[in-house]
């Protein structure tokens, strides 16, 4: 059960990535070019939000079986792998996908291509970004895998 669900988190993240990377550049260059907003870039961001809320569900899923993950407490904190995965890659991933949630419906309700694209770049990148910046790689101290 933990390492299926291990194994799915970790190898998801490569589709989210590669989804969420689309459509950020896809809105970007659409946005500056005043191209007009189709049905593939309303699916662009329409995957990337559902693949951000699977990865919740598991990373919710891995948060109460991991043994990295230990009650928040001053020994969690003095340990970087338990600090890590109890406090900062929840939180920082949360937040992300919180961004992200945020931009899709707002994207969704925006008038025109120009304002849907601009408003898809912005949030989708400012999650990417939050994302990026916690998510744990095998060369860190964390003991991830790439797969
Ligand atoms: C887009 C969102 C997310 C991405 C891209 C992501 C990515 C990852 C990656 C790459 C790992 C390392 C897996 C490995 O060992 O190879 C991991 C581990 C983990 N993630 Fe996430 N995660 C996300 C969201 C979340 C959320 C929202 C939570 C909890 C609320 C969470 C909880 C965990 C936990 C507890 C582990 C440690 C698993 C273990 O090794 O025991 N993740 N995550």
């Amino acid at each position: 059960m933990y390492e299926g669900l291990k194994h799915a988190h970790s190898g998801l993240r490569w589709i989210f990535l590669v989804l969420i990377l689309y459509t950020v550049i896809n809105a970007f260059i659409k946005w500056r070019n005043g191209a007009d907003y189709t049905e593939s870039d309303r699916k662009a961001g329409l995957f990337t939000f559902i693949f951000s809320h699977i990865q919740l569900l598991l990373g919710l899923g891995l948060y109460f079986i991991s043994p990295k993950v230990g009650t928040i407490s001053g020994a969690v904190m003095k340990e970087p792998v338990a600090r890590f995965f109890t406090v900062e890659h929840a939180m920082m991933m949360i937040l992300g996908i919180i961004v992200i949630s945020i931009g899709y419906s707002k994207a969704k309700k925006a008038i025109g291509g120009t304002q849907k694209f601009k408003t898809t770049f912005i949030f989708f990148a400012i999650g990417l970004l939050l994302i990026l910046s916690r998510i744990p790689w095998p060369f860190q101290q964390y003991g991830a895998s790439w797969f």
